[in-house]
């Protein structure tokens, strides 16, 4: 399927090299995120003045908003080392004592999927973040004592899809929590021209703002599109991206003008005619759509929801009138770019 080369968090090792060739390396060659953005540039040079590390901070949203950039980034900007690792990859107690322990004064952790982090762990990093110090118990059983590790002052930058998921005592424990929000059309086409220029692809204002205006809000997919649709042009087109080349490859991707993809539309879909537009319950539109509960969650219904197609009631999902108008199932004729079709 092809959402998953675009919106999935997890990337493999081909992919993580195309990202990290466009990954911006400061607050300047990052557009967008304005309010956070300032945020971060306070709260950097203040510690910087006070010459203290960092606070811990907190990044949220959808994948592909730019977490893992921005933790990069503060990190670059206080001239701090920055090690990475990720939730379910620290399973015991030990894995987290020996990255706390292998850390400089002043050095950041990036931990990814924060929320994943598993519950005993979590427990070991509230002492580490408030005091910086880890209690580790040696030995299990009759023999069990605890010895108490100090740490270096180290910020800890934690980015999670999902706010809600992080227990209340680890939130609380953050100096700064940030939110990203989806990109604006002018925004992603900044990002664009950027990637092209790196990348040396032929395009012009026009497509590149196809391309952007139907890339979900997201970076991520607006520079994955760029790649797919330099292919197209490679193969289909003059080796240029222009405004007809960028939307018959988008076409042909399935994405439609409004930027919503194979899977938003069956999502959609699925409510208004399956569910004859009754509310549905997560599980259920999963079950219908073949889709993980968990990826509905984080990536598609928040866009789902910005866009005004979808809604969440107590009840469970459901499309709004906006979304019936889009299937043509108002009522009234010629409102629908896309006739339903039953799968
Ligand atoms: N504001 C931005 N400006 C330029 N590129 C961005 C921006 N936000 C994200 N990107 C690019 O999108 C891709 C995904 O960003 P990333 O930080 O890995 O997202 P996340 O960690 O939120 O999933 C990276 O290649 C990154 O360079
Ligand atoms: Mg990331």
């Amino acid at each position: 399927m092809p959402e998953e080369r675009f919106i999935s968090s997890e990337l493999n090792v081909k992919e993580e090299a195309f990202e990290s060739s466009l990954r911006p390396l400061c607050f300047a060659d990052f557009p967008g995120q304005d309010r956070v953005k300032e945020r971060l540039q306070i709260m950097v040079d203040a510690s910087r003045e006070r010459g203290e590390p960092l606070g811990h901070l907190l990044l949220s949203g959808p994948p592909g908003l730019g977490k893992t950039t921005l933790a990069n980034i503060v990190a670059n900007a206080r001239g701090a080392s920055i090690k990475t690792t990720s939730g379910p990859v620290i399973e015991k107690p030990g894995d987290l004592a020996g990255l706390l322990t292998s850390l400089d004064e002043g050095d950041v952790l990036f931990i990814d999927e924060i929320h994943r982090l598993p519950m005993t762990i979590e427990e070991y990093l509230y002492s580490a973040m408030e005091d910086f110090v880890i209690d580790i118990m040696l030995e299990q059983g009759a023999g069990a004592r605890s010895i108490r590790l100090n740490l270096p002052r180290f910020s800890l930058i934690g980015a999670t899809t999902r706010q809600g998921k992080l227990s209340s005592p680890l939130r609380s424990r953050f100096a700064l929590a940030c939110r990203l929000d989806y990109y604006r059309a002018e925004e992603l086409c900044i990002i664009l021209r950027r990637s092209a220029r790196i990348l040396n692809i032929a395009a012009d204002e026009e497509g590149l703002h196809q391309i952007a205006r139907r890339s979900r809000g997201t970076p991520r997919i607006a520079n994955n599109l760029l790649r797919w649709v330099r292919d197209y042009a490679q193969v289909r087109g003059a080796n240029h991206i222009d405004s007809a080349t960028a939307d018959a490859a988008l076409h042909m991707l399935d994405i439609d003008e409004d930027g919503l993809d194979e899977m938003d539309n069956r999502i959609l879909e699925a409510i208004l005619v399956k569910f004859n537009g009754r509310p549905v319950g997560l599980k259920s539109l999963a079950v219908a759509v073949g889709e993980e509960v968990e990826t509905i969650e984080d990536v598609y219904e928040p866009f789902l929801i910005q866009e005004g197609y979808l809604m969440r009631t107590p009840q469970g999902r459901v499309a709004t009138a906006k979304a019936a108008r889009r299937f043509g199932l108002d009522g009234q004729p010629g409102g629908s770019p896309r006739q339903p079709s039953l799968f």
